[in-house]
């Protein structure tokens, strides 16, 4: 087992990335001395493969175990099921020293740890991540949140953890193509900020394909890494470091919206977003056709789109979504573009018809 230390504005929490560490959470209770009582929000999904050894793990420790299982999907990110979190969370008496531990993907972690931040004006959160996405990325950070019904993600806070659980194994039940779309996310943070783990991706593609847990760990390692010291220097997304975060999403939540969620994964409008934004870099003059066509082979070694045939994307509707990004600064749309595999820069001043013209090469009408 492994641990990165992610520093806040207040603390710092340890995120253990490792293989078959699910046995070992009551330890890692022990350690930090939670409270007595640990309600465990998950899936039904999710419950029957982990379930068992999180609650004996605890039991074991003494510590009086609850269990609240959520819908599946988007929609269980609602305030009905928040409020219905913090009635069981009164109903069993939690106190602030308490623990809700989130045993899911990003949709769990999201809604349990808003909830933890908000019960009681905070009891402790700890996440446990079972997914390859919500490992690589909804885990560190300390975002939470609910949606709205006019937008996703419109009601939330930062809020830390007190520990992660990040454990590989833990994706050998995940669907491929659930599973491929999230290496996405890691092409992204080999993009703006390791060429070394770009090349760690092209080299060992073949293995990460076959969900090798080595491999798979040094993925996760190296993400966290990179997306905890991005966070460490703008843990509240207000000086502008965070956006790099962003590289391939604004292009991604166009074409997520505009085909109504239905028809993209996350990590798959994002495959296709990183290859507009690193287009859009070439036509600029700051980044190599070279670079852009490694990027672009990458990405198609993962069998990620990396183009919107047969998708009938309007152009209209993608640049409409696009507007509607929350990342904006005073009406303005900013660019996550890279320089060299392993950096970026931020622009605003995108001319509009090149943009059009990426969109038009990538495939919109
Ligand atoms: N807080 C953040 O910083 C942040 C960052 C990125 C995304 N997000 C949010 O994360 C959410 C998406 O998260 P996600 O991609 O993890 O989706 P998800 O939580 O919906 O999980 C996807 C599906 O996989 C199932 N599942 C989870 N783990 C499994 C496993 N090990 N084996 C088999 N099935 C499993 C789930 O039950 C679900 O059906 C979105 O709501 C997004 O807004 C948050
Ligand atoms: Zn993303």
């Amino acid at each position: 087992m492994k641990t990165i230390l992610v520093k806040t504005s207040t603390s710092q929490y340890p995120v253990y990335v490792g293989s078959q560490l699910l046995s070992k959470l009551g330890s890692l209770f022990q350690d930090l001395s939670l409270g007595g009582k640990v309600l465990i929000v998950t899936q039904k999904k999710i419950a029957k493969h982990f379930l068992k050894p999180v609650q004996q793990s605890l039991k074991q420790k003494g510590y009086a175990v609850f269990v609240h299982e959520i819908p599946d999907g988007e929609t269980a990110k609602s305030s009905k099921e928040l409020f219905g979190l913090y009635r069981v969370l009164l109903k069993h008496g939690f106190e602030r020293r308490d623990t809700i531990l989130a045993l899911g993907g990003g949709v769990v972690g999201d809604l349990s740890g808003f909830a933890a931040a908000t019960y009681l004006r905070g009891v402790r959160f700890v996440n446990i991540g079972t997914t390859f996405l919500a490992q690589v990325d909804s885990s560190v950070g300390g975002k939470t949140g609910i949606n709205l019904p006019e937008g996703k993600n419109l009601v939330g806070a930062f809020y830390p953890p007190k520990f992660v659980v990040s454990d590989v194994a833990l994706f050998q039940t995940l669907p491929d193509r659930e599973f491929r779309s999230s290496l996405a996310e890691v092409v992204k943070y080999g993009v703006i900020r390791s060429g070394e783990l770009f090349r760690f991706l092209e080299d060992e593609a073949d293995k990460i394909l076959h969900r090798d847990e080595r491999a798979l760990e040094h993925l996760v390692l190296e993400s966290v890494k990179i997306k905890a010291q991005v966070v460490a220097s703008d843990e509240f997304e207000a000086r502008g470091e965070r956006m790099i975060l962003n590289f391939g999403h604004t292009f991604g939540h166009g074409f997520e919206q505009a085909t109504g969620y239905k028809k993209l994964l996350h990590g798959e409008a994002v495959a296709i977003g990183i290859v507009c934004a690193s287009r859009l870099a070439v036509a600029l003059k700051m980044f190599s056709e070279v670079e852009e066509k490694r990027v672009v082979a990458l990405l198609q070694k993962f069998d990620l789109p990396v183009s919107l045939s047969g998708l009938s994307l309007k152009m209209a509707s993608v640049l409409q979504a696009m507007q509607r990004d929350k990342k904006k600064s005073a009406g303005k749309l900013r660019w996550v573009l890279p320089t060299h595999i392993g950096d970026v820069l931020v622009r605003d001043d995108v001319p509009l018809p090149l943009i059009r013209k990426v969109i038009r090469e990538a495939g919109g009408k």
